[in-house]
């Protein structure tokens, strides 16, 4: 089939790049011309593993485009997948602003009947919203269709080729057996519904598992006080099929592009029509006050923290991304910085990101964890990177000031701290 994909971020990028390895004809748009030719030379503008071998194989084999011309994209094509982002207006809102001016824009170039696919995460009804911009831009008929997507960055290629399901939004029965042919390159357990229900699901899901985190996150909090282990009471909890064990890794709590954002709008969502979503505004708050926990701790051992040396270990929202929106690390560092600590700050590759957002006399940016931690009288590990399960933990002793480690993200286990001399801070499990 021949796809037009509007957008190039996690969602657009990868969505094209995938239908185009099975076989379909992709031309991927983006309005920023610097992005296009990033990817004309197989150079991706998101950091995602794999992405950038997957674009030049389907580029040289003729099946992937990629042009700022959006028109000509469009009329080239039958099926149009609109995948731009959906970002957080100030009040918890999804910004529609810039689907609608790409609704507008695909209408404008359309020269036949066209499908026109939603991928981006949007509220309910947003559909027909779009279906009406449509309407106002060509007098030509098309079909629209709600195909939400549930990739997680890191590791977004092999979700989308081999997802646990394919959801799909129709109106028009007729588009069943061509949607269920689309997507059944990638898997066969593909749930056709109505568009609301399908717009529905995609926030339904993310709010669901963030659900999870914040509530296996406060049983780390009550384990600490009863002396229990939340790594031990998370694997007898996923034994259960009903409960299931992913997403139960208590931490410092959920960032990134999508939660945070999902979660907040599906409290409007539901506002909107007057309905409180009491136990999700709960999971927010419950989210927010755990990254604060790391800080906590640091007072717990160190106590004031004015002119102390702190490092950071991991500022990206989870690991294999160097994306840091709504990272955990951006509050936490803020605070240490406020409290007047110095905060020796080392990432694997949101570096850059990092200094683009956060800049301060305090910080010092730092080559390595090993640089963060030397004089510190702390580390703070806040992503869970492998480079980081990986540390010697008896050097990292010898090289910090005072042997702090508050391990955020509980990667290290029991013997390995024993035999370090640590003084050791986890969540949700006994020294
Ligand atoms: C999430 C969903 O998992 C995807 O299914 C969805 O498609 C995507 O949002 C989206 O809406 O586009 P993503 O934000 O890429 O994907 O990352 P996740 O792997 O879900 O992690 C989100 C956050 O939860 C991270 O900060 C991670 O550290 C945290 N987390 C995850 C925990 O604290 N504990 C866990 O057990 C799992």
């Amino acid at each position: 089939m021949k796809l037009a994909v509007i957008g190039t971020g996690y969602v657009g990028l990868v969505s094209g790049v995938c239908f185009a390895h099975k076989g379909n004809e992709v031309i991927c748009v983006d309005l920023e011309q610097y992005k296009i030719d990033m990817l004309n030379r197989a150079e991706s503008p998101i950091y995602e593993p794999g992405i950038e071998d997957l674009i030049s194989l389907n580029l040289e084999a003729g099946r992937l485009e990629f042009t700022s011309d959006l028109a000509d994209a469009v009329r080239r094509s039958d099926i149009v997948i609109l995948a731009v982002g959906t970002p957080s207006l100030a009040n918890g809102e999804a910004n529609l602003s810039y689907i609608e001016q790409a609704a507008a824009d695909v209408g404008k170039a359309m020269n036949g009947y066209k499908i026109i696919m939603t991928k981006s995460t949007v509220p309910v009804g947003t559909n027909e919203k779009i279906k009406g911009v449509l309407a106002q831009h060509t007098n030509l008929s098309f079909d629209i269709v709600s195909a939400p997507e549930f990739l997680r960055e890191g590791s977004a290629i092999n979700d989308t080729l081999h997802p646990d399901r394919v959801i799909i939004g129709l109106d028009n029965e007729g588009l069943r057996e061509t949607m269920v042919t689309l997507h059944q390159v990638f898997t066969d357990k593909i749930y056709v519904t109505d568009i609301r229900s399908a717009e529905m699901i995609k926030y339904a899901s993310n709010a669901f598992l963030a659900t999870k985190i914040s509530f296996i996150n406060e049983i780390a909090n009550i384990c600490e006080k009863v002396g229990a282990d939340v790594t031990c009471v998370a694997d007898g909890m996923g034994m259960d099929k009903r409960i299931g064990s992913s997403f139960l890794q208590a931490g410092i709590g959920y960032g990134g592009s999508c939660f945070p954002k999902d979660t907040n709008a599906l409290i409007q969502i539901a506002g909107n029509v007057d309905y409180e979503f009491k136990l999700l505004k709960s999971v927010v708050e419950v989210n927010t006050d755990q990254r604060f926990m790391i800080v906590s701790k640091l007072r717990e051992s160190l106590g004031q923290l004015h002119g102390v040396p702190i490092g950071i270990w991991g500022l990206a929202f989870k690991p294999n991304t160097d994306d840091i929106r709504e990272a955990p690390a951006l509050e936490i560092v803020e605070t240490l910085i406020q409290a007047g600590a110095i905060v020796k700050l080392y990432d694997p590759i949101a570096m850059n990101k990092f200094k683009e957002r956060v800049d301060h006399p305090n910080i010092v940016w730092c080559s390595s964890p090993q640089q963060a931690a030397e004089g510190s009288d702390a580390v703070c590990l806040l992503t869970d990177w492998e480079e980081f399960k990986k540390v010697d933990l008896v050097q990292l002793a010898s090289l910090l000031h005072k042997p702090v480690l508050i391990d955020g993200r509980n990667i290290f286990t029991e013997d390995q701290i024993q035999s370090s001399g640590l003084e050791y801070y986890s969540v949700g499990r006994p020294r």
